[in-house]
């Protein structure tokens, strides 16, 4: 497992993704570590940092995609080129990636860590949700992605024997585990300290408690 740091960065740029952020910093001696892990961003003017699953892992950098609806988000999503970030990751367990037919599946901002993930594992096709093709847009970021708008539902286009790796709303999530009970799914959750400490980032999936900071935020359930 890459080993977490926590590194001062300097942000490169934030670039607008339909009406999503991506924020890129400067990599520094910072690991990139594995898809579906996260990293725990200061948000200036906030007390507690946000936790941000890495969206890719351009050469020298790092960059996150969130989505600017919340004052930490947004405080993210005003950052300058030039300006500084503490940065501290990469933390939780990431996916795997041993397996044989992959189908990535994400609904609205819990696409943010398929592209670094579809490059992983060398772009397998994807089918990916969204409330509006504004929001669609991000689409661009991850390669061989089917896409579905609202009502529709991810669930109703999923082809049939694929390992499913998801991210996304939990309903979604729960939609996709009722499907395909193997799959790899990344949970969302507040966090406060991202390493076990706080326990605020507790949830209770099929009856069971969960840290999802240190027992996720990818779980499987076979
Ligand atoms: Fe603190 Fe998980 S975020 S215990």
């Amino acid at each position: 497992m890459p080993k977490p740091r926590r590194e001062l960065l300097s942000v490169v740029a934030v670039e607008a993704v339909g009406p999503y952020a991506l924020v890129r910093v400067e990599r520094g001696g910072v690991d990139p570590g594995i898809p579906g892990q996260f990293f725990m961003l200061e948000a200036p003017g906030r007390v507690l940092p946000r936790p941000m699953s890495l969206c890719l892992a351009p050469r020298g950098e790092l960059a996150f995609l969130l989505d600017p609806i919340g004052p930490g988000t947004r405080a993210l999503a005003e950052l300058d080129a030039g300006d500084a970030i503490h940065v501290f990751g990469p933390l939780g367990n990431g996916f795997r990636l041993d397996v044989p037919k992959p189908l990535l599946v994400g609904g609205g901002i819990g696409i943010a860590p398929l592209p670094y993930l579809s490059e992983a594992l060398e772009h397998p096709p994807a089918v990916l949700g969204f409330r509006s093709e504004h929001h669609a847009e991000a689409a661009a970021l991850v390669p061989n992605a089917e896409v579905v708008i609202d009502p529709v539902l991810v669930t109703e286009a999923l082809p049939e024997g694929r390992d499913v790796l998801a991210c996304g709303p939990e309903p979604m999530l729960e939609a996709v585990r009722a499907l395909c009970p193997d799959a790899q799914l990344a949970w969302e959750a507040p966090m406060a300290c991202g390493y076990g400490a706080c326990y605020g980032c507790v949830v209770e999936i099929g009856g069971i408690l969960k840290r999802l900071c240190i027992e996720g935020p990818v779980l499987c359930f076979s």
